[in-house]
């Protein structure tokens, strides 16, 4: 099989890094790739721009690529999918109107509302007026999402009227994220513990993989402004028998069967954000992709293979695939820039690499590039390092003792992933 891979992240890599364990995997194309990748066998890179839909399905024709697995949401919500299905090419990822199951909040929230999905009770305004009358009446604590999508910065949770009213003048007021303002969702604030389930889907079977848990914020305890994610770990201890069985049958199942419904059939993979309270989870947001960094977590515990699972998806077929858990547990520890997720430099050379590896972990690269035979910071979030062991707590060990070898200027890292799996 020839393979496309879109995206330059740490989630790439390590799709790349299990897709080609795959033996019917013959060549994997990565696009534009990143220098981790550019090491990994049977891989190349390619320079395209992942956000060019026409010349990713020229690509891909003129290459004979028998899948394109596609990484970001961006090219997903723009419609990609639909270009390549247009020109006979298997893509693994929703086509764009499946894709406004992340590209529009309001979207999915009126989605779980009509088919009667479990999540928060929430209110979609077009006008800033109408948003503000609405906080008046509701209070707080109240949530202000932006309907479209902003990089993962578009939602406030808002602990006073105050906070939310100031909110929703940047998103609607001041369009601070653009046209993803011009409708925003307030939603009912939730309590509990937040997992995220990831599933592979061909649009009528679904199978979710080991549920996992990302580290939002910037600093240990959970404190600071959000990032895109400081580390994960899986198994979510959250996420019991008991609570997957609950979420496949009242979220990723009837979600799937919804989507059809509505003549907007979902392939790829289904991320389910959840909130877990008292064993119930509910939905606090779709991806409409796998995410970052709980791809390097959930991947390197899954048995199966990869490629074979993602053709079985774009092609309706995902039922006879026979894939499983492996025992055990991950936990990735990114290491990231001093400054992020605010201002940051980059071009610092990173060394230690090898050294991590040795030690047994393996180092996805995040934001990272070739610079005069080296290899340099690019990026906020640079490298992730997943070690895996029978436990959570042998895997934080190794994970960490592999990023202590790893070393660049200004290089830092939450001390605490897990936490909350090891202060259970
Ligand atoms: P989202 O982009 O929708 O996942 O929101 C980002 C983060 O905001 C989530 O991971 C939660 O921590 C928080 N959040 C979003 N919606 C809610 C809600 N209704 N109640 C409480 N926290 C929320
Ligand atoms: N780690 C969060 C996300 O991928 O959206």
């Amino acid at each position: 099989m020839k393979i496309l891979l879109l995206g330059s992240g740490g989630r790439e890599h390590a799709l790349a890094w299990k897709l080609v364990q795959s033996p019917s995997v013959e060549v994997l194309y990565a696009a534009p790739g990143n220098p981790g990748i550019a090491k990994l066998p049977k891989c190349r890179l390619v320079e395209l721009d992942s956000e060019d839909s026409e010349a990713c399905a020229a690509f891909a024709e003129s290459h004979a690529i028998d899948l394109t697995v596609v990484g970001p949401e961006a090219p997903l919500v723009g419609g990609i999918a639909d270009v390549f299905a247009a020109r006979g090419l298997k893509v693994f990822g929703p086509k764009k109107g499946a894709a406004q199951l992340e590209g529009s909040k309001a979207f999915s929230k009126a989605l779980m509302e009509k088919y009667h999905i479990p999540t928060a009770r929430f209110k979609t305004c077009t006008s800033l007026e109408e948003a503000r009358a609405y906080v008046k009446e509701a209070g707080a604590p109240i949530v202000v999402k932006a309907d479209g999508l902003a990089a993962g910065k578009g939602v406030v949770v808002a602990m006073t009227q105050g906070e939310a009213l100031q909110a929703l003048e940047e998103l609607m007021g001041d369009r601070k994220f653009g046209s993803a303002g011009e409708k925003a969702v307030l939603e009912e604030y939730m309590e509990g513990e937040e997992a995220s389930l990831l599933a592979f889907t061909d649009g009528s079977t679904v199978v979710p993989m080991v549920a996992s848990q990302d580290h939002k914020r910037v600093f240990d305890g959970d404190k600071g402004p959000n990032t895109g994610g400081m580390g994960t770990y899986a198994p979510a201890p959250v996420v019991t028998k008991a609570v997957e069985e609950l979420a496949i049958e009242t979220i990723l199942k009837p979600t799937v069967a919804a989507m059809a419904a509505e003549g907007l059939p979902y392939v790829g993979c289904l991320y389910a954000g959840l909130m877990i309270k008292d064993g119930v989870p509910k939905v606090v947001e779709f991806n409409c992709r796998f995410g970052d960094p709980e791809t390097q977590v959930v991947l390197p515990l899954l048995e199966g293979d990869l490629a074979q699972i993602m053709l079985a998806c774009a092609e309706g077929r995902l039922k006879e695939q026979k894939f499983s858990q492996k025992e055990g547990a991950a936990v990735c520890v990114v290491l990231a820039s001093g400054g992020y997720p605010g201002s940051y430099v980059k071009g610092r050379e990173i060394t230690g690499i090898e050294e991590a590896e040795a030690a047994g972990a393996v180092v996805f690269h995040a934001g990272t590039a070739a610079k005069d035979g080296k290899l340099v910071t690019a990026g906020g979030r640079v490298l992730g390092v997943t070690a895996t062991a029978p436990t959570i707590r042998e895997a934080r060990n190794a994970a960490y003792t592999a990023a202590s070898k790893i070393s660049f200027e200004g290089c830092f890292c939450r001390q605490d992933i897990a936490w909350r799996a090891l202060t259970r």
